[in-house]
């Protein structure tokens, strides 16, 4: 696994067709270990799915810089607001002068329209975008896992839902990609940490996704899975669902 910063063990892996994943080991406080991904999509109008928290930019500056000269870049994405997803967001449109942010049209009105220096390119659900080989399509899924403004991409072209918080890893040393159990490890650290809303409408949500029929699911804490992502995601709602009184 190419290796971008040894200092740090920043990597960069190949998980779909034309799209890397950027990956930061961390230990958090309290030595608890955890990891930070983000997704670069090559193509002609290349597109960053999360930008990585703010004091991170430097290191996934690096690892983008490994693929591709920085300024190419078009479209700074991501699911919702918070750190990990546009903490750098204006670091990268100063790197990249002819990108934008690219977020729901929620994100776009409540927060980023103020927040950034660029105006956003808001998509609303169910819009597409080609980048050139990849077509995307924007999901909303507002307080999936959390957020108002939450929503995810698909690439239809290449079957990879970058599905953000959902099915997050705990743990900093991962492979790139797996096609092992997620949804064990992620569904044992929900427990302990609750952040997800508790939205009641998560199922009818994660269905739409399924309908999707990802292949990879690029998850933004551990590894990017690969297998049959409707039934992982079909199985992830069927967990999340409220238990029956006994
Ligand atoms: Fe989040
Ligand atoms: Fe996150």
């Amino acid at each position: 696994m190419p290796v971008t910063n040894t200092q740090s063990g920043t990597n960069v892996h190949e998980v779909a067709d034309g799209i890397y994943r950027i990956n930061t080991p961390v230990l958090l406080e309290g030595g608890f270990g955890f990891s930070f991904n983000q997704y670069l999509i090559v193509d002609d109008e290349p597109l960053l799915f999360h930008t990585g928290p703010r004091k991170l930019f430097a290191l996934v500056q690096e690892a983008v810089a490994s693929l591709l000269p920085v300024a190419r870049l078009r479209h700074v994405a991501f699911s919702h607001v918070e750190a990990d997803e546009c903490g750098s967001l204006n670091d990268w449109l100063a790197a990249a002068p002819q990108s934008s942010p690219l977020c729901g049209t929620v994100a776009a009105m409540v927060s980023i329209s103020d927040m950034a220096d660029r105006a956003p390119r808001a998509l609303a659900d169910g819009e597409t975008l080609s980048l050139g080989q990849h077509a995307l399509r924007w999901f909303d899924t507002p307080h999936l896992p959390h957020a108002w403004e939450c929503g995810f991409l698909m690439d239809d072209s290449t079957r990879t839902l970058l599905c953000g918080d959902l099915l997050t890893q705990p743990g900093s040393a991962h492979p790139a990609l797996t096609e092992a159990d997620i949804l064990g490890p992620s569904e044992a650290f929900r427990l302990t940490m609750d952040y997800y809303s508790h939205t009641s409408k998560a199922r009818p949500m994660i269905e739409r996704l399924a309908a999707a029929q990802p292949t990879t699911l690029a998850c933004m804490h551990g590894s990017a899975w690969h297998g049959d992502g409707a039934k992982l995601l079909r199985a992830l709602a069927d967990s999340l669902a409220p238990k029956a009184e006994a």
